[in-house]
């Protein structure tokens, strides 16, 4: 692919052929990162060409995507998800200027799908016939639903706790599922495992490096949607640091094309248990395992799989990492679904009590402009949202019973006012 100048390990900096290359740097294992001919992309891909492109999708981005042409792509439509204008949160969190990036609206429902999408297209082009990925519950989910009317196996790796929304998900779309009595991390090293012994093509984060690719096409639509300004702010839900750092590639590659002037800073929210990306910025030490316990299943991770990357994109952007409790993370899913009508599964709401916890502390300030990544829906963990609501109320049929009840619970609602 003559778009494709390199991939080059972020650790040391060595240079891989696309060819010759799968997944981490050969000489010290690093994670890769894909680097274009940017010359040759600015004449293909600019403002003017953007602009008159109806594609609502990540492939309006193929030009600075690894897959040669639309061939291989999967059949649904991934990507150029809402940015919604979230007045009434904002009011409430203390911003005048608040953005919800709506990815839960995603094939499977979560942000993965970008990253499933582009590693999928890739595994089409190489004519692999098993793909695996271990995963907390949402990549997998995401592989499973891209692959699922293809003719390639999906063979899946989650912990046995995974939410089961994300596992049925799994099942429905024909992934071999794989539970494992451990944690991800776990996962993660049974999965690396099984790859290498069968030789199934592995979509894992941090070692496959076009993961990172498909989700930079997050950032190119929030500078579209956003008029091609670029937002103060981006709040980023953070486990292994994938996403996070696929975001910063995104705005970095945009700004170097020349599409938009200034970049953003990113904020990594993190939850207590699972802050390893956040220690390691702010100790400017090495990404060392924490417990990784939350109720946030989505960002509970141990040894973050792509957390320097994360790091240097914190670091870079000059954002900040931010953590939150699970009782914070609770609390902000009704709070944000009643704000702005997005119902976010808890990573994706830690990013809303992030916002709080930082406007609280004066490190987002009133007037800044800032975008909440929602990356997964609501619907993909209903135990975790049901223990932040009440209980409904349950009766018989019967007109008598409803009106006792809306009197005894003052449920009737204002007067009309004549
Ligand atoms: C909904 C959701 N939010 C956030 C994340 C965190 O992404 P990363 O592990 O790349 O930091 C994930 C990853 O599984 C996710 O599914
Ligand atoms: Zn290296």
């Amino acid at each position: 692919m003559k778009k494709i100048k390199t991939l080059q390990c972020i650790r040391c900096g060595k240079d891989h052929k696309l060819a010759e290359t799968k997944y981490s740097c050969i000489a010290c294992g690093g994670n890769l990162q894909v680097l274009y001919d940017y010359n040759l992309i600015k004449k293909r891909l600019n403002y003017e060409v953007l602009n008159d492109n109806p594609e609502r999708s990540i492939w309006r981005y193929l030009d600075i995507l690894p897959v040669a042409n639309m061939k291989s792509v999967p059949p649904v439509q991934v990507g150029w998800t809402p940015l919604y204008r979230a007045e009434k949160l904002g009011a409430e969190a203390g911003v005048h200027n608040l953005y919800i990036k709506d990815d839960g609206r995603n094939p499977s429902a979560s942000f993965k799908d970008r990253a499933s999408a582009v590693v999928t297209a890739r595994a089409v082009e190489l004519k692999e016939k098993v793909m695996t990925t271990a995963s907390t519950g949402n990549a997998a989910s995401s592989l499973a639903c891209l692959t699922g009317s293809l003719d390639m196996k999906t063979v899946i790796f989650v912990p046995e706790t995974a939410p089961a929304p994300k596992v049925a998900q799994l099942l429905v779309f024909g992934a071999t599922v794989i539970m494992v009595r451990g944690t991800y991390d776990d996962a993660f090293e049974l999965c690396l495992k099984a790859g290498a012994e069968y030789g199934w093509y592995n979509r894992s984060t941090g070692i496959n490096p076009f993961t990172r690719e498909g989700k930079k096409t997050c950032a190119f639509e929030i500078c579209e949607q956003l008029n091609w300004e670029t937002p103060d702010k981006v709040f980023v839900p953070v486990g292994d640091g994938n996403i996070i750092s696929g975001i910063w590639k995104g705005f970095v590659e945009f700004h170097r094309l020349g599409i938009i002037e200034r970049l953003p800073q990113l904020v990594a929210v993190q939850a207590e248990g699972s802050d390893s990306v956040k220690r390691a910025f702010e100790s400017g030490g090495d990404v060392q395992p924490v417990s990784g316990k939350t109720i946030a299943d989505s960002i509970s991770v141990s040894l973050p799989r792509d957390g320097l990357a994360a790091v240097m994109a914190i670091r870079d952007s000059e954002g900040f990492a931010i953590s939150v409790t699970d009782a914070e993370i609770l609390e902000a899913i009704p709070r944000l679904a009643r704000g702005s009508n997005v119902f976010a599964e808890p990573a994706a709401a830690a990013t809303y009590a992030g916002l709080c916890k930082a406007v609280r502390e004066g490190t987002v300030k009133e007037n800044e402009s800032v975008v909440l990544l929602i990356t997964g829906n609501g619907l993909k963990d209903i135990q975790s949202a049901m223990q932040s609501v009440g209980k409904p109320y349950v009766i018989n049929p019967d007109m008598a019973e409803l009106r006792e009840l809306i009197a005894d619970n003052d449920l009737a609602g204002p007067d009309d006012e004549d």
